[in-house]
């Protein structure tokens, strides 16, 4: 079968300055995408990701946004737009993880959390979606969580907004999966070198017994972006997490 050949596309990844999103921004590269790295606060991860695109002889550039702001994503698709062309990779990977017990969830952690992990990522998509369908070709894939499925240890401002992810691509996959268009998420679990990772995480409580890597999620997900009859999919990559 063949794999699709993403070199000389566009990419936009959101969250690059994190522990998987350079791992991400890394495949990215090595694969030829000219991406834009979007980042929160930063800057030097997502630049270190530039210098090394331009040591590969791939256009790339970094991005300040955050996600929380609802005017953020449509400019960051313009300004990758401006940059490198309309984007045909769109990865909306950044996320918003603050550990809470339910009952101290408050009105400001939930809405963050929703516009982060949810909103921004349904924003960049309603964006970019048009161009692709018109272009014939393109590859959505969101972050979410195992908390997803499981509910998790972080919270359920966290599990609901991940949840979310995956009713939002249900809808968006089949109204473009005609046009070349592919919509899917990965669900990792307790991936180790992020800031996310909570301290308390165990990894014994995963029937792997240890943590998984950014490169292994990196695996995923460019294997995803590569296959252009996977659509409509949240695969997991959570040491057997779930389901158990
Ligand atoms: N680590 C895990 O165990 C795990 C498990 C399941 C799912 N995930 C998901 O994996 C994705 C990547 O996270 P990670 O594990 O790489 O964690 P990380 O190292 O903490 O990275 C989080 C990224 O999100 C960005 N971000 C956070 N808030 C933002 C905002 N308001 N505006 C713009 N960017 C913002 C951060 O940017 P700055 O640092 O520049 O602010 C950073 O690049 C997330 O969607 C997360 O939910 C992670």
């Amino acid at each position: 079968m063949a794999e699709t050949e993403l070199a000389g596309s566009v990419g936009l990844l959101t969250g690059a300055s994190g522990g998987i999103g350079t791992a991400l921004g890394r495949r990215l590269i090595a694969a030829g995408v000219r991406t834009a790295f979007a980042y929160g606060t930063h800057a030097e991860h997502a630049e270190r990701l530039v210098a090394e695109a331009a040591k590969a002889g791939v256009e790339a550039v970094a991005l300040p946004g955050d996600m929380a702001d609802p005017t953020v994503p449509r400019s960051l698709v313009e300004r990758t737009t401006e940059a490198l062309g309309p984007v045909d990779v769109l990865i909306p990977n950044a996320g918003y993880a603050p550990p809470r017990h339910y009952t101290e969830v408050d009105l400001d952690t939930w809405d963050r959390s929703i516009a982060i992990n949810l909103r921004a990522p349904f924003l960049l998509a309603q964006r970019v979606l048009p161009g692709m369908v018109e272009r014939g070709f393109g590859r959505v894939l969101f972050v979410s969580s195992v908390a997803a499925f499981t509910g998790g240890v972080i919270g359920p401002h966290y599990a609901a907004a991940k949840a979310g992810l995956h009713g939002l691509l249900h809808h968006l996959a089949s109204r473009v999966a005609a046009d070349g268009v592919t919509v899917n998420a990965i669900a990792p679990a307790f991936i180790e070198d992020t800031r996310m990772l909570p301290s308390t995480a165990d990894p014994s409580k995963l029937p792997v017994a240890r943590f998984g890597r950014p490169d292994e999620v990196a695996d995923l997900a460019m294997a995803v972006l590569r296959n252009g009859f996977i659509t409509n999919q949240v695969l997991a990559v959570d040491g057997g997490a779930y389901p158990r």
